[in-house]
Parts: C-alpha cells; structure tokens; sequence
C-alpha cells in the first residue's frame, strides 16, 4: 500500500486554498463538485505530498458533521491498492469497519474508492490503483 493522499477538511475551500498556495502548494487540477456526496474539492500538492481539500457543500452535506467535529484539519489517509477487494479482506481481518460499500470517486477521475474506520487509527480511505 502506498500513501496517496491525505483527506483535509475546510469549512472554505477557496480561503483555505489560498493560504495553502503561500505555504507552497499548487492546485493539481482544479475544484470538482461532488453531487453524490455533497462537497467539492480540490486536490494541491507540495513535492511528493498531495492534499485533497474537502469542502462541505451545504449544511445538510453528509460531510457537515464531519466538519464540526473535526474542524479545518486532516481526517483521513488514503492508501492506493491493486485490488480493493484483495486489500479488504486483510483490513477486515485486522478489525477495520466498512463505511460503506466501495464507489466511484468523481475528483479521483472516477477510480474507486472505499472508506473504513479502525478503533486505533480513524478513517482510512483506499483507491483502487
Ligand atoms: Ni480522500
């Protein structure tokens, strides 16, 4: 498993962005809405790290109470892998929980991804590679 991005929340995109921009980042690509999950975001790089910025798009956005609890700050780690299906198995076996079942993700070009949490860890995301 490789470390591909790290899932950041914002409560403004374009603010939290810009600042990003002065601490060196750059945009890789530009905002994509997500109808399905009620957010947009926006991917911005510095060297080998890439952020994903995770705007809620409404208070009504399943993401809106991740956004209370968790404020502007990082929430998940997402992984890239062969095979979900592969790559499950072992997490489930080491006790991680299915958010839901895996979908396609509009901002990653429409790779799937899937979501689950671990007691020790928190969320953790993985995309199909
Ligand atoms: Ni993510």
């Amino acid at each position: 498993m490789t470390l591909h991005h790290v899932g950041y929340l914002v409560a403004d995109l374009a603010a939290a962005a810009e600042e990003f921009f002065c601490l060196g980042f750059t945009a890789e690509g530009d905002t994509v809405a997500d109808p399905v999950r009620e957010v947009s975001i926006l991917f911005i790089r510095s060297g080998g790290t890439l952020v994903e910025l995770i705007c809620p798009a409404g208070k009504d956005s399943p993401f809106a109470p991740l956004l209370k609890r968790f404020k502007n700050s990082p929430y998940h780690f997402c992984y890239e892998v062969k095979s979900l299906e592969e790559t499950e198995r072992e997490l489930l076996g080491r006790g991680y929980l299915p958010v839901k079942p895996p979908e396609h993700a509009p901002a990653l070009g429409g790779r799937m991804v899937a979501f689950y949490v671990h007691g020790d860890i928190g969320i953790l995301e993985l995309v199909e590679g």
